[in-house]
């Protein structure tokens, strides 16, 4: 605390990122959802080819390379995609130019067990928030979103951390209820679902759409998020943009990232080499009496039932294993376990097997 922080900077909360190991320190690294598989050796070509003197100067500012790309693996035009400095960054410009901000203002509606950083950007710009609780299976409470129409809407979808999908009808519902505010899907995790609402783009002008290269195109050190919607709403993020720095994407991340979406068949099989694993561990974890979450992410939401999530957290960080764990209400017997390696799933069953037997 200094006597020089102004009033926001005293009394925020910020966002808690998961623990990052210290340089040289060795761990299975389950906490914080990245891709355990590299991106494509042509990645790396890429990131070469960039010119010292590309260096000397700024980048391009709305990363149209990367966009064109994007446009043409997801169907849409280059117009209706905007590239920001990971999708953390792209969910606080959507923030900042989509829901009102003031006392009074209608607030936002969020569940109230999702992505952690939403309320910390409500609390940044002032925007009033309602959090609505997710049912007792964790699903989202559609009709709660539907019910009198608020200040915009915002959630994940595959949630997190629950890992739940919401199918896209419900999606839809919530967007023929809200016709006249933004409704924000966060889709950090929708390439492990099978499901994405981009899909509803041609029929709904209020939906936004946000997306990350952090997992599945195993860029997360690179920060590339992007967010698809209407040509008029991403022209409402580029004034957000260019109010705070025109230059979000530098020059190497964004051909990088142009490179990593052109690989559509690698990541696509690193995608399926992650399902697979996520599946296998459920069924495993299962077997061994937890209860684990029905996941379409690339993690899995799951309480050891018999002991403290929090025993288990413990004892496999002594184990030099990290998983995530949230001291929060409702969620405070499960741990999220990101998806590693076979070989590093292994690891952390083989761990879990022996923190049962006392060891
Ligand atoms: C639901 C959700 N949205 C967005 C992000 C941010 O991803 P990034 O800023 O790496 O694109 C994350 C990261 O874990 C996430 O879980």
């Amino acid at each position: 605390m200094s006597r020089f922080w102004n009033e926001k900077t005293r009394n925020i909360e910020p966002y808690v990122a998961g623990e990052q190991p210290k340089p040289g320190q060795k761990v299975i690294k389950l906490n914080t959802n990245e891709n355990p598989y590299p991106a494509s050796p042509k990645v790396k070509d890429a990131m070469l080819e960039v010119e010292i003197p590309t260096m000397a100067r700024y980048p391009e500012t709305s990363s149209q390379i990367v966009r064109e790309e994007l446009a043409k693996a997801l169907g849409l035009k280059p117009e209706q995609v905007f590239c920001g400095n990971g999708s953390d960054e792209v969910l606080a410009f959507s923030f900042q130019a989509f829901f009102e901000q003031g006392e009074g203002k209608k607030p936002l509606l969020v569940p109230d067990i999702s992505y952690s950083f939403y309320p910390v950007y409500a609390d940044l710009y002032n925007i009033p928030l309602k959090k609505i609780p997710l049912k007792d299976d964790f699903s989202i409470d559609v009709s709660a979103f539907c019910e009198e129409e608020q200040g915009g809407v915002a959630f994940a979808n595959p949630n997190a951390p629950t890992s739940l999908l919401l199918d896209l009808s419900d999606v839809e519902k919530i967007l023929k209820a809200n016709p006249n505010h933004v409704v924000l899907v966060d889709e950090a995790y929708a390439a492990f679902s099978g499901q994405t609402a981009r899909d509803l783009l041609p029929k709904y002008k209020n939906l936004l759409v946000t997306g990350t290269l952090s997992k599945s195109h195993s860029l997360a050190g690179v920060r590339l998020g992007f967010a698809v919607g209407d040509e008029e709403l991403i022209e409402g993020l580029c004034r957000i943009r260019d109010s705070f720095n025109s230059y979000p994407v530098d020059c190497i991340a964004q051909k990088v990232a142009a490179t990593a979406v052109a690989e559509k068949e690698w990541v696509d099989e690193n995608v399926r080499k992650i399902c697979a694993t996520r599946d296998r561990i459920a069924v495993a974890l299962r077997e061994r009496g937890w209860n684990v979450l029905d996941s379409k992410t690339n993690f899995l939401f799951a309480s050891p039932v018999t002991v403290t999530a929090e025993s288990v957290y413990t004892k496999l960080r002594e184990k030099g294993i990290l998983v995530r764990y949230f001291n929060k209400p409702r969620i405070s017997e499960y741990l999220r376990i990101s998806i590693g390696t076979d070989e590093e799933m292994d690891a952390l069953v083989g761990a879990i097997d022996a923190i049962a037997e006392g060891k």
